[in-house]
């Protein structure tokens, strides 16, 4: 049985859905591929600053995505919108179903870990605001191996942290390229469908669970492992 759990934090635990909704107040229609833009840079950034061996605050690649976004789509944006923006997704909720798919986990006995790109004091941040800190054993930020999901050297640092064995351990994420990283890592995975039309990468792994339905995840962690 796996004893620790671990969950990916944006899109899966936290929804950012939120962002779109400030980005249109502060740009208009523009706002929608923004929004999309944004996020598939700030992972670009992500992974090219893991593999330059380039490490930054997660932030920095929020930031910068954001700018290029902007700028890519002409899409005007003031400095105060910027931080505004920064701020809306520093003060995002958790998805509706997270406090009770955690409840049914930690009374199954099973240690709980955020782990994320996110800085610990921004992941921390948004448990206590999202009110589910209490849940977790532990915050493991890729900041304290300088670098960023899917260098290897992150799920190990992860793992170690857990004070397990790599498949002792699962990974929850909604982001399959995350859920590869750790599969190739050796943990186990559980990839959350978070929305109905996502692909997973056709890398001829498969997650060993997939999931539709958060709520359901502590039934199929029984019946998986
Ligand atoms: C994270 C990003 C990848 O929380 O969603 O690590």
């Amino acid at each position: 049985m796996n004893t620790a759990v671990a969950f990916d934090i944006y899109g899966t635990l936290i929804d950012t859905q939120a962002v779109l909704t400030r980005l249109t107040d502060l740009i208009g229609e523009k706002a929608p591929a923004v929004s999309q833009l944004w996020r598939q840079k700030q992972l670009e950034y992500s992974f090219r600053r893991g593999l330059m061996g380039d490490y930054c605050d997660f932030s920095v690649c929020t930031r910068q995505a954001l700018l290029f976004a902007c700028r890519q789509l002409q899409a005007n944006i003031s400095d105060k919108a910027v931080e505004q923006a920064m701020q809306a997704y520093a003060e995002l909720d958790a998805f509706a179903d997270v406090p009770t798919g955690l409840a049914a986990l930690q009374q199954q006995g099973r240690r709980l870990y955020a782990f994320s790109n996110g800085s610990r004091t921004a992941v921390e941040h948004l448990l206590k605001r999202a009110g589910i800190a209490d849940y977790f054993t532990g915050v493991i930020s890729v900041e304290d191996v300088r670098s960023f999901k899917p260098d290897p050297k992150v799920y190990q640092h992860l793992v170690n942290s857990c004070g397990l064995a790599a498949n002792e351990v699962c990974l929850v994420s909604s982001n399959s390229f995350d859920i590869l990283g750790a599969a190739h890592a050796g943990l186990r995975t559980a990839w959350l469908r978070r929305d109905s039309h996502s692909i997973f990468d056709p890398w001829d792994v498969q997650p060993d669970i997939l999931l539709d339905d958060f709520n359901a995840l502590a039934n199929q962690l029984i019946t998986n492992t």
